[in-house]
């Protein structure tokens, strides 16, 4: 039987392939954002800053720092990578999620998985890059593929997967191929594609859940993706090969505006794999990019039963400006 032996989860972020010294070209879209998310409300960055002012945010953003948490981030990717490559695992399920790159308005599944044989990370041209917002462009390198490049899923496991959770009344978009993304054909979303390209030194082949995370009005609640994880370990228990399985969550902390209280309450709830707390984090802290916590929540479900304990857990909160702007970065291993 199919048996869980590793899980880790790693946060995505632009930031973490982005230099620290050019960590300010994203401030300005934060300058602009009508809606920056924090503790259930949406703020703009002026409200932002004269909020948080006790906080000495400014000296948390100051280069030094960033350039201090940028390097521990990379040393962690590079453990993360290691670790992953130490365990060599048959299967790698991967929880992220889509931030308009594969479905679109018309189009956004709440809960979708793939069952073809392949899925394509594709590299992004030098002209495309140039055409991205300022800072995008030069993180774009740490989610695309260096080159065009097809990678296996296993589609017997996935749709076992798939089966299975019809079976206890998860009704799930099932996908051969991915759509073309509202800007043409992509390939997988970054959630994903850092993986592959920060993580990955071999091609393992992987299963991809696919959470609407982001957008209203159809997000799973956090409730929902504990019985989803839980469900999906019932589907890997019942797998008749003998696969080594990984499971991966991709993408949060908080962010775009941090907040390490919030996390430090979701870090007990993953280290301890305690779904009472994960389920009952408050669904109107859990928008924008912090929604990203539920492919972690529901990582922990699919471990809860697995008997792996945490053993690594970074968490480096990368601040770019005074108004507490940023990713909250996590870094984490079951083993
Ligand atoms: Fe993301």
């Amino acid at each position: 039987m199919a048996e869980i032996v590793f899980g880790f989860g790693t946060s995505h972020s632009p930031l973490l392939s982005t230099p620290p010294d050019k960590w300010h070209l994203r401030v300005e879209a934060d300058k602009k954002n009508p809606s920056l998310e924090y503790r259930g409300k949406s703020y703009v960055y002026d409200q932002l800053v004269e909020l948080r002012k006790d906080e000495k945010l400014d000296h948390q953003s100051s280069l030094p720092i960033r350039t201090e948490r940028h390097t521990a981030c990379q040393h962690s990717i590079e453990q993360l990578g290691t670790k992953l490559e130490q365990m060599d695992p048959d299967i790698l399920i991967i929880i992220g999620n889509d931030q308009r790159e594969v479905f679109n308005e018309n189009n956004t599944p709440a809960i979708s998985m793939l069952y073809g044989d392949t899925v394509d990370h594709m590299s992004i041209s030098p002209e495309r890059i140039a055409k991205m917002p300022p800072g995008i462009g030069i993180a774009a390198q740490g989610t695309s593929a260096a080159e065009d490049t097809t990678y296996p899923i296993d589609s017997e496991f996935s749709s076992h997967v798939i089966s299975s959770l019809m079976a206890e009344n998860f009704d799930i978009h099932a996908m051969k191929s991915l759509p073309d993304g509202p800007k043409g054909p992509r390939g997988m979303s970054h959630a994903y594609g850092f993986i592959y390209r920060r993580l990955m030194q071999m091609p393992i082949p992987a299963i991809h859940v696919c959470l609407n995370t982001f957008y209203p009005p159809n997000q799973p609640s956090a409730a929902r993706c504990v019985a989803l994880g839980e469900a999906i370990g019932r589907a890997v228990a019942a797998y008749p090969k003998d696969y080594r399985v990984a499971v991966c969550g991709s993408g949060g902390l908080t962010h775009f505006v941090i907040d390490e209280e919030f996390d430090k309450g979701v870090i007990e709830g993953l280290i301890n794999l305690d779904m009472d707390i994960l389920s009952a984090l408050p669904e109107d802290y859990l928008r924008s990019g912090t929604s990203e916590i539920k492919n972690w929540i529901t990582t922990a479900a699919i471990l809860k039963g697995s008997g792996l304990k945490i053993n690594m857990q970074d968490y480096i909160p990368c601040y770019r400006s005074e108004a507490g702007t940023g990713n909250a970065m996590g870094f984490m291993t079951w083993e």
